[in-house]
């Protein structure tokens, strides 16, 4: 598995399940902006890669703001670090004295089997890759990435953060024929952990457990109004249920529909628009939409993927 990340307190989850899971070998772990700054980005996935015991993973920075975008960042949701302001102490590792895009191709390619590719952030880097190496492409398995949304967004009323950050970028992805699973907010909110195992959390001795525990109690704290995530005092664990999914695709139910991303400047940019139809004599230009279907997650087991997500995390 490669990672690519905008560390962020859910990707911390999610680099902690990854890093930790015994059938997951993380191949390399790129960067780019998002949540936060790419800088802010890198020494956040340093930190908490340390503090994971994972200090030995390839880290690489890549592309600093989106394709045409402007950068936009998520301090309100991240904290001014984009980690939930915890004052980890600094890495002294250096990152890869390479691109993301040359740590991607190189990290892919070296791979004796293929790669599964979760990118959990703007996709920017990712259709950099497409776009310079894409015979890298035939080694990728599929990728299994956090992002749009086929009911309602975050970032707008119908966009998630992710494909609104770079929706370019990520219509480069979802045309690059490679097996997509898009894993996004009509699932994001529905693995949770319990309130009493976030407490159990904060308490662990071990550095990795307890650092979930107070990522997830940030979560908690300002998704205080949050309708999707069930549960008084319950942190919903975001970008670490796509690595779930990657680990345990038989925890989601999926569609295989036609997806595009809206380009345009108004009210939908970055909106993820899925086709459900089925009614071929319904269709302007039926079969014509000129992309692969992907595999659109419409339902998730929370209670499988909390489990697998505490197992893990304190295995
Ligand atoms: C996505 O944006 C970020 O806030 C999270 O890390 C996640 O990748 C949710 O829209
Ligand atoms: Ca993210």
């Amino acid at each position: 598995m490669i990672l690519d990340v905008d560390t962020g307190i859910d990707d911390a989850l999610a680099l902690l399940v990854a890093v930790r899971h015994p059938d997951v070998n993380v191949r390399a772990v790129t960067c780019v902006a998002g949540n936060a700054s790419l800088e802010q980005v890198v020494r956040n996935t340093l930190k908490v890669l340390d503090v994971a015991g994972a200090g030995d993973i390839p880290v690489a920075a890549g592309a600093p703001r989106p394709l045409l975008a402007e950068a936009r960042h998520a301090a309100h949701v991240h904290g001014n670090d984009g980690l939930a302001d915890l004052g980890l102490p600094e890495s002294t590792r250096q990152i890869e004295p390479i691109h993301a895009v040359e740590l991607l191709r190189r990290e892919i390619l070296a791979s004796p089997t293929p790669v599964t590719l979760v990118p959990l952030a703007p996709m920017t880097n990712i259709a950099l890759l497409v776009r310079m190496y894409p015979e890298a492409l035939a080694n990728v398995e599929r990728i299994v990435f956090m992002g749009g949304s086929a009911s309602v967004g975050n970032a707008t009323a119908v966009a998630e953060f992710n494909t609104w950050h770079d929706p370019e970028a990520a219509e480069i992805v979802l045309s690059a024929g490679v097996p997509i699973t898009m894993y996004g907010l009509d699932v994001f909110y529905s693995v949770t952990v319990a309130a009493e195992d976030i407490t159990r959390l904060v308490a662990a001795a071990e550095p990795g457990a307890q650092l979930a525990g107070r990522l997830l109690q940030h979560i908690v704290s300002v998704k205080g109004g949050e309708v999707r995530v069930a549960g008084e005092g319950n942190g919903d664990i975001g970008d670490a249920g796509a690595v779930c999914a990657a680990i345990d695709p038989e925890g989601v139910r999926t569609v295989n529909l036609p997806v595009r991303v809206s380009l345009g400047d108004a009210l939908t940019r970055g909106q993820t628009v899925v086709d459900h139809r089925t009614a071929g004599h319904e269709q302007e230009g039926a079969g014509d939409h000129g992309f692969n279907p992907i595999d659109v997650a419409l339902g998730v087991d929370g209670v499988r993927y909390a489990k697998l997500f505490l197992d893990t995390i304190t295995a």
